[in-house]
């Protein structure tokens, strides 16, 4: 079932690592009042979030958006969806987005833009991944797990054409694989 992937980019103990290292700079800056809304944005960062709380040591809540951007399966396009919103108002609190992968900056910006006008007390990103080099956006971000260079990537949560995502380690994609 590993065949389409050419070689690990992030280890699993990698990746628990600084997810670790992130929750505690997160524990550092919040505090049970500000109570938090951790938005996941999925499908990708699933993975991400529910390792990601399980290190979080102030009160939060959890909260799903799914959006989508229409292109092939490697590229995005610009175009971002919200497939599912948000099922309570933000009006007020503190948000933060909990994203898989900052590539393009499309997405994001959509996301950032669209949040911004319900009015949150504030507004803060947490990205696994960031591929500065793929930037046609700019887009602030908080939290940054790792940089990595221009090569699509999957598992832990990111999918290939919807398979891949529960690889416990972040591959890289054959390029052959996209190539045909
Ligand atoms: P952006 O709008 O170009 O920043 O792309 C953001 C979305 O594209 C991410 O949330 C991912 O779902 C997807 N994406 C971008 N790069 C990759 C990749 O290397 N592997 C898997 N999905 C990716």
């Amino acid at each position: 079932m590993h065949n389409d992937v050419e070689k690990t980019l992030l280890s699993e103990a990698q990746i628990q690592a600084r997810i670790e290292e992130l929750a505690g700079e997160m524990n550092a800056l919040y505090s049970d009042d500000d109570a938090p809304m951790l938005v996941c944005i999925l499908k990708g960062a699933f993975l991400f979030l529910a390792d990601l709380v399980r290190h979080l040591e102030f009160r939060h809540e959890v909260n799903f958006m799914v959006v989508s951007s229409y292109g092939s399966s490697t590229k995005s396009s610009g175009i971002v969806r919200i497939l599912l919103d948000l099922e309570s108002n933000i009006k007020g609190r503190h948000v933060m987005i909990v994203e898989d992968i900052v590539d393009t900056g499309h997405t994001l910006d959509y996301i950032l833009r669209n949040l911004s006008t319900r009015h949150p007390a504030s507004l803060r990103v947490a990205t696994l991944l960031n591929k500065p080099s793929r930037r046609e956006v700019q887009v602030p971000v908080d939290f940054v797990g790792f940089e990595i260079p221009d090569e699509f990537v999957m598992g832990y949560g990111l999918d290939y054409a919807e398979f891949y995502r529960n690889l416990r380690y972040i591959g890289v994609l054959k390029p052959e694989v996209y190539q045909r």
